[in-house]
């Protein structure tokens, strides 16, 4: 089996139910934060840590991400005619990128979504990004998971800490520390009651696969919230491998709520060059009139 990671399956045939009503008719992936759209963040991450082959999993509305990442020919043009070559580096950066479009035809859940890739997967080591999950570029979470699978050579999956009223809303593990933040996985729970949570050790949207995740996942039924739940399908993986955690301690957000979503504006914008200066005046000025 090809060691290397090469690949990454970018799940994006949500329902966005937390969002909406704005992801009624159009993708919660291609919301912006600041000025890109969630989905490219992700993908630059990836492509930040050597990732070749990009597999982007599609479902109803959600045509424009695939008009996203394809050249913008007209505009191109005009960027160039009127000498607009900042704009036009930026909109035409990932155009190497070759991206790959498969469509889940019904959002049946993390898990069915990952399978729905298996054909362009095939016999390799493969990454998910959840790009509802937003970490912050100067963060190297991915490339630390990719360097512990090839020195594992097992699945390795992002942990975070959550609070307690919080945890049952994620897959939960149950692990033991074996220094430098990897955790040896026991067990998996999809969405505990927080009474119920073996740990506070919460699944995020990162990780690193294997291909014989594919054997579990096409034997699988429903789980939590009749879907196919990828934390399920680990847990039968788990009876034939081992599979570690690595717990991350930088910043994410879930982009997927609407809080969130506005937590990684906020912070995303206080970074970016362009608007930091007058946004952070603005902040300040929200501030102290809440103050008041
Ligand atoms: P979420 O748990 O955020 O679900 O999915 P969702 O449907 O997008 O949003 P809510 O919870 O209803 O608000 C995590 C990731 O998995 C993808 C989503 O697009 C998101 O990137 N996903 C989820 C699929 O691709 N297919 C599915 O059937 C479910």
């Amino acid at each position: 089996m090809e060691k290397r990671v090469k690949k990454a399956i970018f799940p994006a045939a949500g329902l966005g139910t937390r969002f909406l009503p704005a992801t009624k008719a159009s993708p919660k992936e291609m919301l912006p934060i600041v000025d890109k759209p969630m989905i490219q963040y992700a993908v630059e991450e990836a492509a930040a840590c050597g990732i070749e082959e990009f597999i982007i999993i599609t479902g109803k509305y959600k045509r424009a991400i695939e008009d996203h990442f394809d050249s913008a020919y007209e505009l191109e043009e005009s960027l160039k005619k009127s000498g607009k070559k900042k704009l036009l580096e930026e909109i035409s950066r990932l155009n190497h990128i070759n991206f790959a479009y498969i469509r889940q035809r019904a959002a049946l859940g993390l898990g069915h979504a990952i399978l729905c890739a298996k054909p362009f997967v095939k016999d390799e080591p493969f990454a998910v990004l959840l790009s509802d999950d937003v970490i912050d570029a100067e963060d190297t979470l991915l490339k630390d998971m990719i360097k512990f699978y090839e020195e594992l050579d097992c699945p390795i999956l992002a942990l975070q800490q959550v609070p307690g009223a919080e945890i049952q809303r994620y897959g939960v593990i149950d692990g033991v520390a074996e220094g430098d933040g990897i955790y040896k996985i026991n067990n998996l729970v999809e969405k505990p009651r927080t009474e119920d949570a073996p740990s506070d050790l919460a699944i995020i949207g990162r990780y690193i696969l294997t291909p014989d995740i594919f054997r579990v996942l096409e034997c699988l039924s429903m789980g939590k919230g009749g879907e196919i739940q990828l934390t399920d399908a680990l847990r039968g993986l788990l009876k034939n491998r081992s599979i570690y955690g690595y717990l991350f301690k930088g910043r994410r957000y879930d982009a997927g709520d609407k809080v969130g979503y506005l937590k990684a504006t906020v912070d995303l914008a206080l970074k970016n060059p362009q608007v930091s200066e007058p946004f952070k005046e603005y902040i300040l000025n929200v501030a102290s009139r809440l103050k008041k």
